[in-house]
């Protein structure tokens, strides 16, 4: 009886890692069905326009729409294609909805930093989040305002 239970908990284990290795980590294919947005997070990092977060449903009002979400969407001004990069999230966790926050550039090439203001709970337990596009990865730079660079290993500090 164990010994069969045991054989499920392995083949369950088995299906979620091939689950996992499915998603790859990158920019994915061309989109063409983009969704509605407002109230979302936007910087300019060439070649792409990097859209986060915001609210996805049009049929609310301004007054009650407060739900955001962690959708991730890149315009490549070259052509104009759209994008819906899977990222990975340092620590593994899973991104905490936004709505009605802004990102800008970081000093470091193809790096935006996002001022967050969902942190209940969940894994974004500061401010700032940061997504890498050389390696579509978030993290979470600390309080003290420093950031480093995957690319060259250093830290800004401002
Ligand atoms: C903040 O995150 C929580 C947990 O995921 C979610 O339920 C809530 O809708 C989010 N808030 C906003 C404003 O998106
Ligand atoms: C836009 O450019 C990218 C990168 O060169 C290419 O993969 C994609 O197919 C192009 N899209 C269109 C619609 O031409």
């Amino acid at each position: 009886m164990s010994h069969l239970k045991n054989r499920i908990i392995v083949t369950s284990l088995l299906a979620s890692i091939v689950l996992v290795s499915t998603q790859t980590v990158g920019i994915g294919n061309i989109q063409t069905n983009v969704p509605w947005k407002a109230g979302h997070a936007s910087a300019f990092e060439f070649p792409y326009v990097i859209i986060y977060g915001g609210a996805e449903d049009s049929t609310e009002t301004m007054s009650t729409q407060s739900k955001g979400s962690t959708g991730l969407w890149i315009w490549d001004i070259r052509n104009g294609s759209w994008y819906n990069p899977t990222t990975q999230v340092q620590g593994g966790g899973t991104m905490l909805p936004q709505v009605y926050f802004k990102a800008t550039n970081l000093p470091s090439q193809g790096q935006i930093a996002a001022l967050v203001s969902n942190t209940t709970g969940g894994l974004a337990t500061g401010v700032l989040q940061k997504l890498d596009i050389n390696s579509w990865s978030w993290s979470f730079p600390t309080t003290s305002m420093c950031v480093t660079n995957p690319k060259y290993i250093y830290v800004y500090c401002y």
